[in-house]
């Protein structure tokens, strides 16, 4: 048996993963310790609730005292950290919370990982680390890091903190950096969920400056798969960029959500831009394909009609969201509209 410490696993790529995976396997013990902040949800493990090798623990990735009892009640061997503040746009409306829960909750595990000397510690990071590229090129395991945002910046310093505790202590981190994730359960303030709402609700949809910036997509489970390939067999110390070779500017994704709804064109407004907004972003997974044998399974076309209809099937699930705190957040981020 496996124990492993599941960080943020009531959030989008965490709670996926968790389902995923104790779909598939009975030979992993997971606790998932979620803070349970606006982002994090239980219902989205539905699922996995009820199952004997899961357990669900309320608490903060900051807290290291929690950190250390949970390592110690459970004989925790493994951790994939997932937890974070995920969303660029909020990083910009304030920028601590971000430093707090990114940096120094992964320097809390990272220091419980060392004292009970785990097995493999996995960093779930971002393509963003890299910055922003221009018309021509991807990001490889080696491109420079280049964090623009508060956002960014903050999962770049938790990588580098990771690999620290690898180079010095000799802690087996591997870290994954993965492209935009899409599919059920993410939370309606990103791109793909916030424009199929809108566009269920007959709202406007918000396009950041001249729609053009390009983002490279990939399904979450394959993007699970890939956190556990590298979870399985990656090498520590090492860096795998996970991405599905699927580049698509804003406002054609913005489109095609439009015509899988039957709705108008009008519904787009472009409003002010993102503060330095990362014009494109490009994986190339290749070492994870050569060394790991993972390639994404999930054609574009297919996993964005699936996703769409989980949204028209789930409304229960997002309008309880809808509802709540994230009207607050709306307002600010896009005032009245
Ligand atoms: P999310 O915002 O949907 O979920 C984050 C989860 O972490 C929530 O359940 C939240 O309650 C929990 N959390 C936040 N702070 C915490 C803390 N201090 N202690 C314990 N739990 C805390 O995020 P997501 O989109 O699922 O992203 C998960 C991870 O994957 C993040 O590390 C993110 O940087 C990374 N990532 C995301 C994408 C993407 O496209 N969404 C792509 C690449 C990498
Ligand atoms: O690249 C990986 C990253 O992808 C992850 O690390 C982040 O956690 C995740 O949030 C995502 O970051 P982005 O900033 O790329 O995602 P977001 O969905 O916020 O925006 C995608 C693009 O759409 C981006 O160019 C900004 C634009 N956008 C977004 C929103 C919310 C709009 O034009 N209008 C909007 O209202």
């Amino acid at each position: 048996m496996k124990n492993v410490l599941v960080t943020g696993g009531a959030g989008f790529i965490g709670s996926n993963f968790i389902n995923y995976i104790l779909d598939k396997r009975d030979d992993y013990f997971v606790v998932n310790l979620d803070k349970l902040t606006y982002a994090g949800n239980l219902e989205n493990l539905i699922p996995s609730e009820g199952k004997k090798n899961y357990r669900f623990v309320r608490g903060d990735i900051c807290n290291a005292e929690l950190v250390d009892y949970l390592f110690n009640k459970y004989k925790i061997k493994y951790v994939i950290n997932f937890a974070a503040e995920s969303h660029v746009d909020r990083s910009i409306l304030g920028s601590e919370v971000f430093f707090r829960s990114n940096v120094i909750g992964t320097n809390v595990l990272l220091e419980s990982a060392r004292r009970y000397n785990v097995e493999k510690f996995l960093q779930v990071s971002t393509d963003e680390v890299y910055g922003s590229l221009g018309a021509e090129g991807l990001f490889t395991e080696t491109t420079e890091l280049h964090p623009n945002s508060p956002y960014s910046s903050s999962k770049a310093a938790a990588d580098l903190m990771a690999l620290s505790f690898h180079h010095t202590y000799g802690v087996p981190v591997v870290i994954t950096r993965c492209s935009n994730n899409y599919g059920p359960y993410q939370f309606p303030e990103k791109l793909i969920p916030l424009m199929i709402i809108n566009t269920l609700n007959n709202k406007k949809l918000p396009v950041y400056g001249d729609g053009m910036n390009v983002r490279d997509w990939i399904y979450v489970i394959d993007h699970n798969k890939a956190v556990e390939a590298v979870f399985e067999s990656g090498k520590p110390g090492e860096v795998y960029n996970v991405g599905a070779s699927n580049e698509m500017p804003n406002i054609e994704i913005v489109k095609l959500i439009l015509k899988e709804l039957n709705k108008d064109e009008s519904l787009i407004e472009y409003v002010k831009d993102r503060p330095g907004h990362d014009r494109r972003y490009a994986i190339d997974s290749s070492k994870i394909q050569n060394e790991l044998g993972w390639k994404p399974e999930f054609e574009f076309e297919e996993a964005i009609s699936r996703t769409i209809k989980w949204y028209v099937d789930n409304k229960n699930w997002w309008e309880r969201i809808i509802s709540g705190e994230y009207q607050k957040y709306y307002q600010t981020q896009y005032g009245s509209r």
